[in-house]
């Protein structure tokens, strides 16, 4: 099964799509770690999107389609979860055609359904440890220790620099713009689930488990 999770920043596309990953054994395919990690190694991906992403705008189409159709074999086996992408209407043409060459196809496009205002505290009050990458935030996971990873003892951790309130308003609008007008493509397809995203972790996770497990699933 390849599925989409669809929602703006914040919306928790990555926290739920490990999850599944965890569950399922199908593959998260982020095109936000990508390219994180195209720009941590300083590659020609990295060096045109760094600015972009800083900015709070979309990297290129081709780009990311081209990030998409290296890993796709990679999510044969179990299926994929497509956690940032497609977000323009090139990108779900592209997606179309790399699923198609592969004799696959989008299963599902689970939105998550969400307050914009709330995501920018979510999203602002968010770091990670720099070692593990286990996720923390500054009200709602706070470490236990102070200062101490729980999982593994690090004691530096990191935030993302388009995580400020200001680029995190421009991804809104970016989202807004772009990516909010490829659902009714999907809708017309008979595709979407949505899901409130602003119920908790658990309990957003369930709601998708439930459409995964559907006797239409
Ligand atoms: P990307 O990395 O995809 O970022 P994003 O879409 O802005 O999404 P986030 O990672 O911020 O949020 P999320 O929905 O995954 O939420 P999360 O689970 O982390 O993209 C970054 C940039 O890369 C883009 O701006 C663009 O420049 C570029 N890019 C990427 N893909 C691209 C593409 N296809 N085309 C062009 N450019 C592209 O959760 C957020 C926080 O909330 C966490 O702290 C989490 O713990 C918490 N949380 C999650 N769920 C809940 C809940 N139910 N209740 C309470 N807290 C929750």
């Amino acid at each position: 099964m390849d599925i989409i999770l669809l929602g703006p920043p914040g919306a928790g596309k990555g926290t739920q799509a490990q999850r599944l990953q965890a569950k399922r054994g199908m593959i998260q395919l982020s095109t936000g770690d990508m390219l994180r990690e195209a720009v941590a190694k300083g590659s020609p991906v990295g060096l045109k999107a760094k600015a972009v992403m800083e900015a709070g705008k979309l990297v290129n189409d081709a780009i990311v389609s081209a990030l998409i159709g290296e890993r796709l074999d990679s999510a044969a086996a179990h299926g994929a979860i497509f956690d940032g992408f497609p977000r323009t209407g090139h990108q779900a043409e592209a997606l179309e055609i790399l699923l198609g060459e592969r004799g696959r196809k989008i299963d599902y496009v689970i939105e998550l359904a969400v307050d914009e205002e709330a995501l920018v505290d979510r999203i602002t009050g968010r770091f990670t440890c720099a070692n593990c990458g286990a996720p923390y935030h500054d009200t709602f996971h706070v470490p236990k220790a102070a200062g101490t990873c729980d999982i593994c003892g690090e004691h530096e951790f990191k935030r993302r620099p388009d995580d400020n309130e200001a680029t995190v308003r421009e991804r809104m609008a970016e989202y807004r713009a772009k990516t909010a007008p490829i659902l009714p493509i999907y809708e017309a397809k008979g595709l979407v689930r949505r899901v409130d995203g602003m119920a908790s972790v658990d309990a957003v996770a369930k709601a998708i488990d439930d459409i995964l497990d559907s006797p239409a699933a």
